[in-house]
């Protein structure tokens, strides 16, 4: 059987872009995705569901969406559109992302709460809470401060604590003070709710989930295992034991109505992790599963990757909710620590620090921010430092000194020596090289597994490193000047690019886009973790090597760290310039409507005899004719793909009179600088021939 996994990260909140925190957790959670989707159980793929959403309640979002003179569902659908660019930019790949605004989240959110008061779980209580006497209202936790009742500590939040991660009404805050209007804020009373957490059976539940074991080991990592006993059962000498929680806030408030308390919300809290089930709902019902079915599956695996910060309501508040409504609680929540920038520590609220979307702008290339992340990562929540320096070394050094040159080494031999044939000769059977590499797979498999990634990453280096010594003890370039010992040489390097291909697959977790370029560039179909141990068999033909990464360049580190620095021309940020064309001068908006481009549909498409280049089209172009065009993509494609497809024309352009007959309009298709790919256009569904483009 294989096995499900439901996979989320933390909801960010919908008041702000991503910052470079955000982006470690995706990153962090899409390696662990990437690496169980590569995974089989009997043969069969793992199913794995990988879902987020933007955390849009509460009063902090009213607030901002006030003084920016939006409603605050407008003001969050603005943050949400700006979601996918970075999430792609760093191929960060959720399966759905969702809104907890969300009619399923609104209904999921009250099905829970309605199964916990029949459970005897929410308490109705009038207590008192601070009221902003100038701002007339009830102040939200977060805009409250003072110090903390735990620890002491200034300047902290009306909820919990960041030094000591204590969670604490308001009213318990020292030296109260209202952020809205700085004046200390009065008490005022008002009915609120509150889920019963100091009952006995929540205890003896939580006591059991968080402290104990699951699949004979202790669930929770051992740092997350000792704040939740801190929490259930106080540190020595002190009080110990769960408070109710408050999950009530007085309108005005941006959240979801409580059934029958008029004028009454969930605390965002309350309904924010409810989204990972609604969003998962959502991408069931887009993709016709059953949400209801996967759930109550007892082999459903459920996990949660979060930041240290917010460990209290998700090892407490959360499976309490599920468990006592009688839903499928977590398997787990998998915590890591903050990222810090050259030691200083990144506020979640001022979004300091580098910046993803720079990042990406500038021309950065994605994958050196992913493998350097997941060679700082363990399994430990402890925070993660990024300095430039070390960032260039182990992106120059390990990265590309190590792994890519490896393909730069006996690629060139490969295909201009060889004609692209691999020849493992003996090797392919068994060899120590290569026997080597692979026996590191199981050990590799549950470093990624438990996520060690840095670990994971130490070992495959160590193997890069000696595959290049291999390089270094055979020198191919010596062995190339003697003809007598050519089929070393086609050996030597076949070997080489078999290693390649294992280490390629070993980092693919971290690494989709360049595994991506190295199938295409290998010639084989994308790579499984069960590929390791299938050699390219002898004969087999591996394609052109185009360069694979570029090393980092000082001047576009200067330029994410100090925005101030100029970014170097983009020739040199991004390898893709060296192969794509140079933008055309500019044109006018009135030279672009004298092209007339329209949806065709291909009616036929054959080879034309005595021309290897070209394929005959018969286009409808929605003129009551079909057109005949020739083009020159008979490399890219078979007639019969195309048949019954839609594509784009240029119907304006000049019959011209060729060797096969006229063409009546030009085919388009994507291609690079030499044309090595070729993909022709086609609409989105729904566009008819004769549509016109523009
Ligand atoms: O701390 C935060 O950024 C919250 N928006 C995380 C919510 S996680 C889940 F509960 F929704
Ligand atoms: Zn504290």
């Amino acid at each position: 059987m294989s096995r499900k996994l439901f996979v989320t990260t933390a909801l960010p909140y919908a008041n702000a872009q991503f910052h470079i925190g955000h982006i470690m957790e995706y990153i962090q959670a899409d390696i662990w995705v990437r690496f169980q989707r590569m995974q089989k159980d009997d043969g069969k793929p793992r199913e794995v569901h990988f879902v987020c959403a933007d955390d849009v309640h509460g009063a902090p979002i009213m607030i901002a969406a006030e003084k920016a003179g939006k409603t605050p569902q407008e003001f969050v659908r603005e943050i949400a559109a700006g979601r996918q660019k970075p999430l792609d930019g760093f191929h960060i790949r959720f399966d759905h992302w969702d809104s907890t605004d969300s009619p399923e989240n609104h209904e999921l959110s009250r099905e829970i709460y309605q199964n916990l008061k029949a459970r005897g779980l929410i308490e109705t209580r009038t207590i008192e809470q601070f009221f902003d006497p100038v701002k007339e209202m009830f102040l939200p936790d977060r805009y409250i401060k003072g110090e903390c009742p735990k620890c002491g500590a200034k300047d902290q939040n009306g909820d919990s604590c960041e030094v000591c991660s204590s969670v604490y009404s308001p009213p318990e805050l020292k030296e109260p003070y209202s952020i809205l209007s700085g004046v200390t804020p009065v008490l005022k009373s008002s009915e609120h709710f509150f889920f019963r957490l100091s009952d006995p059976q929540c205890a003896a539940f939580l006591r059991e989930w968080a402290l104990g074991n699951a699949n004979g080991h202790p669930r929770l990592q051992s740092e997350v295992a000792n704040k939740a006993r801190e929490w259930l059962e106080g540190k020595e000498g002190e009080e110990s034991g769960l408070s109710d929680w408050d999950i009530s806030r007085d309108a005005p408030y941006f959240g979801i109505e409580i059934p029958d308390a008029p004028g009454k919300y969930f605390y965002v809290w309350l309904d924010a992790p409810v989204g990972y089930l609604a969003s998962l709902k959502n991408y069931f019902s887009r993709i016709g599963k059953d949400y209801d079915a996967f759930l109550a599956d007892p082999e459903t695996e459920q996990y949660h990757f979060i930041g240290k910060d917010i460990i209290y309501f998700h090892t407490l508040f959360w499976p309490a909710m599920l468990h006592f409504s009688g839903k499928k609680v977590p398997d787990n929540v998998f915590v890591h620590g903050f990222i810090t920038v050259s030691g200083e520590k990144m506020s979640k609220s001022r979004g300091t620090g580098i910046s993803p979307i720079r990042y990406l702008d500038i021309g950065m290339n994605p994958e050196w921010l992913r493998y350097y992340i997941a060679a700082k990562l363990n399994s430990h929540v402890e925070d993660v430092d990024f300095t430039a320096e070390d960032f260039m070394a182990r992106v120059n050094a390990d990265l590309i000194g190590k792994y890519v040159n490896i393909a730069s080494r006996a690629a060139g031999f490969i295909t201009k020596r060889f004609g692209g044939r691999i020849d493992l000769g003996g090797a392919e059977s068994g060899d120590s090289l290569l026997n080597q590499i692979r026996a590191g797979a199981d050990e590799i498999a549950a470093l990624y597994d438990s996520r060690e990634y840095s670990r994971a990453l130490r070992q495959i280096m160590h193997y890069a490193d000696i595959v290049n010594a291999y390089v270094d003890e055979h020198k191919p370039w010596v062995l190339v000047k003697d003809p007598a010992r050519e089929s070393l040489l086609h050996e030597v390097c076949s070997k080489l690019l078999e290693a390649f291909r294992i280490l390629t697959i070993y980092l693919k977790p971290v690494l989709p886009a360049l595994a991506e370029k190295v199938e295409t560039f290998l010639n084989v179909a994308p790579m499984q973790w069960a590929d390791i141990q299938i050699p390219m068999e002898n004969g087999h033909t591996v394609n052109t090597y185009e360069h694979l990464m570029q090393r980092v360049d000082e001047k576009l580190m200067d330029a994410l760290v100090e925005p101030d620095k100029p970014v170097p021309p983009a020739e040199k940020a991004e390898d893709a310039a060296d192969t794509i064309d140079a933008i055309a001068p500019e044109v006018t908006i009135d030279d672009f409507m004298k092209i007339d481009l329209r949806v065709a549909r291909i009616v036929e498409c054959d080879l034309v005899e005595g021309a290897d280049r070209l394929l005959r089209f018969s286009l409808d172009v929605g003129e009551g004719r079909l057109r005949n065009v020739f083009a020159g993509i008979r490399s890219a494609y078979k007639p019969e793909e195309l048949v019954g497809k839609m594509t784009v024309v240029v119907a304006n352009l000049a019959p011209r009179k060729m060797k096969f007959g006229i063409s009546e309009g030009m085919v388009l298709a994507a291609s690079d600088k030499d044309d090595t790919g070729i993909y022709i256009l086609q609409p989105w569904p729904g566009a008819m021939p004769g549509m016109r483009i523009r």
